[in-house]
């Protein structure tokens, strides 16, 4: 419709998941044209009085301009009210993302090193995955356990930091069913990279069935409890599970009953205590060929409940 729409070409930006992202991208187009025509006058200009009033003989001479007030005021005041139109956009347009709307349905989003846990208020986690129903307005309320990380949805333009010590917090209305990708866009460490989540957006019904796994939840048995705890811990960012493969720490798969070779030469066995040991006081006994001080420490964060089935877990890697 409006011919500064060029960025809605998709080719060019992330899908548009919400009224608010259509609004970005006219901005952003607007300022996108204005600055080529811009950038064509003033570059364009420059070339053609440059060839126009290129020496032609010795005493060649230009007539002495000292001012034009016509000119002068019309190339000030045309881009003075192009700026306050932008400045006047810009702020309409942030005014609207920063205004959380009232009843929002909340969400509860933790950054940690190196992953996205997510709590649902009826006490349903998830990790790296944000369901949220469409048309409804969502609030994310985000914190941090370690470092800063940022929230980041670019299919629908909106990003926000996740700061230890408070609370921040972002709202959207998706309105395209689908699947967005949800990055960390601060840089939080080793794996920030990998830091990768989804974000689906589903229909009610589908929103209404996704969140009653939380009550099936307390029944699982126990090593499926563990598994679970192993991704919301985000365990998997720095252990394989599935096969020998080294990634930030060494693989958990089939060492368990395993003697392990520490880094001052001698050899644990891999039980249930070294196990339990590992995840409490990670620095106290390293494996040959690991850095020392990368895991951070769970002492405190899980109940011996918690530690029971992540063992348990742990144990049947096979
Ligand atoms: Cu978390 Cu980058």
């Amino acid at each position: 419709m409006m011919w500064f729409n060029i960025a809605k070409a998709q080719s060019f930006m992330p899908t548009q998941g919400t009224e608010i992202a259509k609004q970005v991208d006219n901005l952003y187009g607007f300022l996108l044209v204005t600055s080529l025509i811009a950038c064509v006058l003033v570059i364009g200009g420059m070339i053609y009085f440059v060839w126009k009033y290129r020496r032609k003989s010795s005493n060649d001479k230009t007539a002495y301009i000292s001012h034009n007030t016509a000119l002068e005021f019309l190339w000030s005041f045309i881009p003075l009210v192009i700026f306050l139109g932008v400045f006047g956009w810009g702020w309409y347009i942030y005014h609207q993302m920063r205004a959380m709307p009232k009843n929002a349905l909340e969400i509860n989003v933790l950054g940690k090193q190196w992953a996205w846990e997510v709590e649902y208020k009826n006490g349903f986690k998830t990790v790296n995955e944000v369901v949220v129903p469409i048309n409804q307005d969502v609030k994310i309320l985000l914190t941090s356990s370690d470092v800063i990380h940022s929230f980041f949805v670019p299919s629908f333009r909106i990003k926000q930091d996740a700061v230890p010590g408070r609370y921040t917090a972002l709202w959207f209305k998706a309105d395209k069913l689908g699947e967005f990708h949800l990055f960390c866009t601060e840089y939080c460490g080793t794996s920030h990279s990998g830091m990768i989540g989804k974000l689906r957006v589903v229909s009610r019904e589908d929103f209404d069935k996704y969140l009653e796994q939380g009550q099936e939840e307390r029944f699982l048995p126990l090593g499926e409890k563990g598994k679970k705890l192993f991704a919301v811990k985000a365990c998997a960012s720095c252990h394989a599970v599935d096969s020998p493969a080294t990634m930030v720490g060494p693989s958990l798969f089939q060492k368990f009953g395993h003697e392990e070779v520490m880094d001052d030469g001698s050899k644990i066995v891999f039980d249930e205590n070294y196990i339990r040991e590992s995840i409490l006081e990670p620095n106290k006994h390293i494996v040959k060929g690991f850095p020392k001080g990368v895991m951070p420490t769970f002492q405190g964060q899980l109940n011996e409940n918690e530690l029971s089935a992540l063992v348990e877990y742990i144990k049947n890697l096979k």
